[in-house]
């Protein structure tokens, strides 16, 4: 699949920078310190007044990091979802949000996929977690339990993940960047905030269905590399 750039409409393009002009402010003093970088040093190819081009993103990703956006019609399944992050390919939609719908949304899509998910592939130490996550994946597809496990981890780091700021909690999980009202909600609903663990999180199962009420709180990006090297080496050494 490829993105059809000139079937983009007037409506598309004014909900792209409505979205992105909203949360762009909203989260300067809410995002960790890497994202508000990464997407500032993107600022060329990923900014209000320009839905997203892809071909013109995944020159600055490439050039950046090795990454680049893989385009799929929605949710993939699994093996092949941990396949394209084993290749550092992220699977990303073209299809936008109407305006009617703004703040609500029952699949993810450009805009959770491209401004949550993408600038953040620019951060090496980042980068280094989400691919290995993959490669981890693609390794143990046939073991269900394992992957369950992975996907805990990726529900509560990847999409819900929050960092430990200077002086205050900070956000970096897409699902929360692309979303106005839980990225305000951290902040003011007092939600419960856990530190960063990587046992609970693998048995914590997750609901997709309403705003979180518990997130996990990291230290460093270092910390989600370690600890997920340190699964798979235990998981070997069982094996
Ligand atoms: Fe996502």
């Amino acid at each position: 699949m490829i993105q059809e750039y000139n079937n983009y409409t007037q409506e598309d393009f004014e909900v792209w920078r409505l979205l992105f002009e909203r949360q762009e402010q909203n989260l300067q003093n809410k995002a960790c310190k890497r994202y508000l970088a990464c997407i500032n040093e993107m600022s060329e190819v990923m900014r209000a007044n320009e839905v997203p081009n892809f071909e013109k993103i995944n020159k600055v990703l490439l050039a950046k990091s090795g990454w680049s956006i893989h385009v799929v019609p929605g949710l993939i399944p699994v093996e092949g979802f941990f396949q394209l992050l084993a290749k550092k390919k992220f699977s990303a939609s073209t299809w936008l949000r109407k305006k009617s719908q703004l703040d609500y949304l029952e699949e993810p899509d450009m805009f959770h996929d491209v401004f949550g998910h993408i600038p953040l592939l620019m951060d090496k130490e980042y980068s280094a977690f989400a691919q290995k996550l993959g490669e981890v994946g693609v390794k143990y597809i046939d073991n269900p339990e394992i992957v369950l496990q992975l996907q805990r981890l990726y529900w509560f780091t990847i999409e819900f993940g929050l960092k430990a700021g200077e002086t205050q909690t900070d956000i970096y999980g897409a699902g929360i960047l692309s979303s106005y009202g839980e990225s305000k909600g951290i902040y003011t609903t007092n939600p419960e905030i856990k530190p960063y663990n990587f046992s609970s999180i693998i048995n914590q199962p997750f609901r997709t269905d309403q705003i979180q009420t518990l997130y996990f709180e990291i230290e460093s990006y270092e910390q989600l590399y370690d600890s997920l090297n340190e699964f798979d080496r235990n998981m070997q050494q069982q094996g």
